[in-house]
C-alpha cells in the first residue's frame, strides 16, 4: 500500500501525499476554488518551503515534519475550530506516542518547553482550510532563527499520526455536545494562573490568566482587578516563565 492509499484507509478521507510543497494550505485552498476536491479532503507534505504561519508569519517547515491540511465543512458549535483542532492533535499525539503535549492559548502546542506544533485555520467559500504543522524530529541543524521551537523526538509514523489526526478531529466535529472536548482543553492549558501580555488597540496590557471560556476565549484579569475576556489574536510569557513550564512538563508523565 502506497502513503496516499494508507492515509485514506486509517483516515477514511479523501487524501493526498506530496514530499515537499510550497504551503499544503495554499494547494488546498488553491484546488477548493478551482473546484478539484470538495470537503472532506486531506493534503500531506513531509516539507514545506513557503509554510504559512498566523498573523501573517511564516512557519518554518523543514525534512521530516508533519505537514497536513484539511478541507473540512464549516463547524457549527461555539468552540473555534481551532480549539477543537488542538484537542485532536493533542489526543492523537498521546495515543500514537510517549509524549503528552501542553495548549498554549490558542492552539500552540507545547512539549518539555518548547513549540511543537502550530495551527493556522483559514476560509475559504468552500468550508475551512485548517493546517497542522508537528515538528517530528530536530532537524541537524536545530530550528534556525525560531528559538522557541522544539519536536517532539520520538519514532512515529507520520502517515499513521495523520490519520489519527484526521480522524479524531472528524469524530469531534460531529459531536453535539462540546463540553468533553472543552474539558480536555482546559486540562491540558498552560497559561492558568500566568502573568501574560498583549496588546490590544495599540495598547500593551499585563493580566494574569484565570481560564478559557464556554467559547474558547481567554478570561484574564488586570492589576486592577478588571476582567475581560480574549477571543482573537495571541498572548506572551516572560522566557523565564516559559522555561518554567519546560521543567513542569519535563516531570510530567505522559498520560
Ligand atoms: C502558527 O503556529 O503560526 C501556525 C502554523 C501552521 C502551520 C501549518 S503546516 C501545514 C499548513 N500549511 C501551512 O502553510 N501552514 C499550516
Amino acid at each position: 500500500m502506497n502513503p496516499q492509499e494508507k492515509l485514506e484507509k486509517l483516515s477514511g478521507i479523501p487524501a493526498m501525499v506530496l514530499q515537499k510543497t510550497d504551503s499544503t494550505n495554499l494547494r488546498l485552498k488553491e484546488a477548493a476554488r478551482a473546484g478539484k476536491i470538495t470537503a472532506p479532503f486531506m493534503l500531506v507534505a513531509s516539507a514545506q518551503t513557503q509554510g504559512r504561519g498566523r498573523l501573517g508569519r511564516s512557519f518554518l517547515s523543514p525534512e521530516g515534519g508533519l505537514y497536513m491540511s484539511l478541507l473540512l465543512p464549516l463547524s457549527r458549535g461555539k468552540l473555534p475550530l481551532t480549539v477543537i483542532a488542538a484537542v485532536a492533535v493533542c489526543r492523537a499525539i498521546e495515543e500514537m506516542t510517549p509524549c503528552s503535549p501542553r495548549v498554549k492559548w490558542v492552539n500552540d502546542l507545547f512539549w518539555k518547553g518548547k513549540k511543537i506544533c502550530g495551527i493556522l485555520a483559514e476560509g475559504v467559500e468552500q468550508g475551512a482550510v485548517l493546517g497542522i504543522g508537528i515538528n517530528l524530529k530536530t532537524p541537524e541543524g536545530g530550528f534556525p532563527g525560531v528559538p522557541v521551537a522544539g519536536a517532539l523526538d520520538c519514532d512515529t509514523d507520520s502517515i499513521a499520526l495523520a490519520a489519527r489526526i484526521a480522524r479524531t478531529l472528524t469524530e469531534l466535529l460531529d459531536e453535539e455536545d462540546e463540553s468533553g472536548i472543552l474539558r480536555d482543553y482546559r486540562e491540558r492549558m498552560l497559561l492558568i494562573g500566568k502573568t501574560v501580555s498583549y496588546t490590544q488597540n495599540g495598547q500593551q496590557k499585563n493580566a494574569r490568566v484565570l481560564g478559557v471560556d464556554e467559547a474558547g476565549g481567554l478570561t484574564v484579569e488586570n492589576a486592577e482587578g478588571e476582567k475581560e475576556t480574549l477571543r482573537t489574536g495571541e498572548v506572551s510569557l516572560g522566557s523565564d516563565q516559559l522555561s518554567a513550564f519546560g521543567d513542569d512538563l519535563e516531570n510530567r508523565q505522559p498520560q
